[in-house]
Parts: structure tokens; sequence; C-alpha cells
């Protein structure tokens, strides 16, 4: 065919992608549901739906960009990792994911717990009725007001993060006539990333007391002189969208080893471990994540296994999962407005939102898919490169991917696996309105957290 038969941009054939899309799908039309959340289909037309909802009614309704999270999807994921630890382990959401009323409400509704790094997460936890003692309180700078807020509100555990904040917290605590439940972060000496882990060059990071060097020790030591806190466990977190499980166990086998020293000075059973977050989701078809049943029983077997050999009794075990929960649960609905096609490179896609909604990809290089939403298309595939509208080149929603060449504006499109860190890292760059998170289930749609709105801007901005 020739280049003439695809005025809308390149065909996929003249530009070798940097990214997993070597080569386009053979279907655009097909969405692969291992990206999309659980309740998202096609409907007759051709069109999304989710909730039972056409994404065109949505979009009047609510406008445009919008998160659209798939509730029954987050309540079913809830209960899978519930179900997967079982009534001997616990799962804490980690809120900074995304955090909101309702997401307190579903969690506390599911038996979940829940994982607040903020005043401002925790006073929205407690506002929306989550039980203090499920709460795990965490950071690496806790102000001396969150450590008096959550100490008061008598949250479960405060997971202390430097020698300053174990006097702190033991401070605070005893003033406030109260004994603190805790955990200890130490960094045991292992960065996991997808696809890998690195066992070097870890230690030079802002959380947690290192292993190494017996500083974890020294602060299992201090902790257990002071009156206003009891010191529960031993928490570690290793990194972000991981897929393999070997960072957790080195992770894991270290915690165990420092829980026999801790044993053998001081004849102190820690009876807890927290072995943090990070779980990975998939972006794009290339991602092949775990179920959490395996990852229960890949973390269970290695705790177990490794406290047998250094005899002794396996201790509680908690998972922080966020991404791995709410990710999958929630697209973002983009309008089409302006398609550039660069001859010989690629198309540049202009949708009304940008990096002030999804940060992700200009922050971290991440990857997303993305698709043609409100119609089907039987057009040639075309290499597009998903762009904001802010004043920025490195504005930039999905990389590289795969669009119908008859792509036109006012088609609305969406990129899916947005619910984690989109809307919670969100700006005002270039004084956007960040979008408002609209929660779908069963043919109803609701928003839980509203657009803003220009007044809203000149509020804050006064004068
Ligand atoms: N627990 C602790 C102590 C953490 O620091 C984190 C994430 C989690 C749990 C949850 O991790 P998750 O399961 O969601 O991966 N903004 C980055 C991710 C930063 C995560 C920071 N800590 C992103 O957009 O990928």
């Amino acid at each position: 065919m020739s280049r003439s038969a695809h005025p809308a941009g390149p065909r996929h054939a003249d530009v070798v992608p940097e990214g997993h899309y070597a080569a386009p799908p053979a279907d655009l039309n097909i969405l692969d549901e291992k990206v999309w959340s659980r309740t998202v289909t096609r409907d007759a037309d051709g069109a999304l739906t989710v909730g039972g909802i056409e994404v065109a009614r949505l979009a009047e309704e609510f406008g445009t960009p919008a998160y659209f999270l798939d509730e029954a999807d987050f309540r079913a994921r809830c209960r899978a990792w519930a179900d997967a630890f079982g009534a001997d382990a616990d799962v804490y959401y980690a809120g900074k994911a995304f955090l909101s009323r309702a997401i307190v409400r579903w969690l506390r509704e599911e038996g979940l717990n829940l994982d607040v790094c903020s005043g401002g997460e925790l006073t929205t936890a407690l506002d929306a009725g989550m039980p203090a003692e499920r709460i795990a309180f965490h950071g690496n700078n806790k102000t001396v007001d969150e450590i008096e807020r959550a100490v008061s509100a008598g949250v479960g555990r405060i997971v202390l993060d430097s020698f300053q904040e174990i006097v702190r917290v033991a401070h605070v605590a005893q003033r406030l006539g109260k004994r603190q439940r805790v955990q200890i972060r130490v960094t045991v000496g292992v960065e996991a990333h997808t696809h890998e882990f690195i066992a070097t060059a870890h230690e030079d990071q802002k959380f947690g007391i290192a292993l190494a060097g017996g500083l974890a020790a020294e602060a299992v030591r201090r902790a257990l002189t002071l009156d206003g806190l009891e010191l529960t466990g031993i928490h570690s977190h290793i990194g972000s969208q991981i897929f393999d499980m070997a960072g957790f166990e080195v992770s894991a086998r270290r915690v165990v080893q420092l829980l026999a020293e801790v044993r053998d000075e001081h004849g102190v059973e820690l009876s807890e471990i927290d072995l943090g977050g990070g779980l990975g989701i998939a972006y794009t078809s290339g991602d092949d994540p775990r179920e959490p049943h395996e990852i229960a029983k890949a973390l269970g077997d290695i705790v177990t296994r490794e406290c047998e050999a250094a005899s002794l009794a396996t201790p509680r075990i908690s998972v922080e999962p966020g991404r791995a929960i709410v990710g999958p649960t929630a697209f973002t609905l983009y309008e089409v407005g302006t398609i550039k096609p660069l001859e010989g490179l690629r198309t540049y896609v202009s949708v009304d939102g940008g990096m002030s909604d999804n940060i992700r990809t200009a922050l971290y290089d991440a990857e997303y898919s993305v698709a043609l939403v409100s119609r089907t298309s039987d057009a040639e595939p075309m290499l597009v490169r998903v762009v904001g509208k802010h004043c920025e080149s490195g504005d930039i929603v999905v990389k590289d991917a795969f669009l119908p060449a008859d792509l036109a504006p006012g088609d609305l499109i969406a990129v899916p696996a947005t619910g984690a860190y989109c809307r919670s890292m969100a700006s005002n760059y270039n004084h956007a309105l960040r979008p408002p998170v609209v929660a779908v289930r069963d043919g109803e749609a609701r928003v839980i957290v509203r657009r803003e709105t220009e007044e809203d801007l000149l509020r804050l901005d006064v004068g």
C-alpha cells in the first residue's frame, strides 16, 4: 500500500518504536484484558463500556479528561488479596497509590487495612471511618504534629524510619500516656525493579535503617529500651513494579536473620514481618504480573523456610500493595484534539490532559497502552505518541503505541491501568484542573473526587 493511503501518519513499517510495540497488534479493536479492568468490554457498536456504561455517555456526563474507576474490579482485587493472605496475615492497601473517602469505605468493607504516609492521608482514612487500629503510618520524616495525631488516634502501627524518629515517637507516646506499637523499617540491601533486582548500591537512599553495619540492630536495641514503644516487628519495602520474587526472597532472608539476632541478643521474638508493597501490574501486553495467591504462597513459603532454618516461630506477615490493587481498576479517558503526522517519525496525537494527570511517563519513562474507545476502526495501524496539552516537550502520556490511521479529532481514546499514582501525583501545571475520579458500577457512575474548577484555583490564590 502506498504512503498516500495513510494520510493520517506514518505506517508502522516506517519506524521501529522504542517501546514494547515492536509490531502492531493484529487487531487494534481487541482489548487485551490483561491491561483493562474486569468489567470493561466493547458493546455491539464497538464502543467501550465499563460497569455497563458506554464511554461516550461517561464523557458527556463527566467530561474529559477523567479517570473512570471500576468499583467491582477494585473490590474483587481487595478480596483476592485478603483471601490469598488469609487470616494469619494482613494486607495493608498503600494509600499513596490513590486515596479517597470512597476507597477507604470499600477497603473497610472488604476487610483490608490501610497504609498512610502523611497527615492528609491519615485524615482521609479517619474521616471515612477506617478504624485507627487498622492503619499503619509510614514516612521518612513524619512531623511531630503528624506523630501526635497518629498516636492520639490510636493507629495500629507506626513504621519507624530513623533514629530520631524512634525517640520522637517514644516521647510523643509517653507524653500522651500511651504505648505505641511500632515496626522498624530496615534497608535490606536489595533494590528491586521490574524483572530484576540488584543487591548493590541500595543503601544510598533516604528510607529505612540499614541492616548493614549493624545499624538496624542498634535501632532495635534503642526501641526496646523506650517505654513509649512496643516494638512488634521489622518492615522492609524493596521497590516498585516488581514481577520477580527473588528480591523478596533476599529481603525476607535478611529480615529473618535480624529477627534471629534480636532473639539471641534480647531473648525477644518479634512477632511481625512486613514485606512492603511493590508488586507489578500489566501496563502493556508485555507485562505478566502474578496473581495474589501466587504472591502470598511465594512470600509465605520464603518466610516459613527462613524461620524454620533460624528456629524461629513464623511471624505474622503483612504486605502493602498499592498499585497491584488500584492500578488496573481505572483508565483515563481523553478526547483527541490535534493530530500531527511527522513524516518518517511518528504521529503526535494531542489529548486534553497530559503530564498533569499522568506524570509517570515523564518521570519514570513508564510505558502505557492506549486504545480508540468511542468506536472501532478497520484502518491500518499508525504509530503514535500520545501527548498532552502542556507547555513542555516531555509532556508524553504514551510514548509508543498504535492507533488506527483514521483517528480524528473528537475521538475518545483511553489509557488503561492508570488507577495508581496518576490522580495521586496529579498537578496543576499550567493551571490545569485536576480531573475527576468517577466510580462506575452496575450501570451507575458517580463522582468520588470531583474535577477541580478555576474557582478552586482562584480560591487558593489569595492575592
Ligand atoms: N509500602 C511502602 C513502604 C511504600 O513505600 C510503597 C510505595 C508501597 C508500600 C506501595 O507500593 P506499590 O505496591 O504501590 O508499588 N510513584 C511511583 C511509586 C512510588 C512508590 C513509593 N512507595 C510510581 O508511580 O510508580
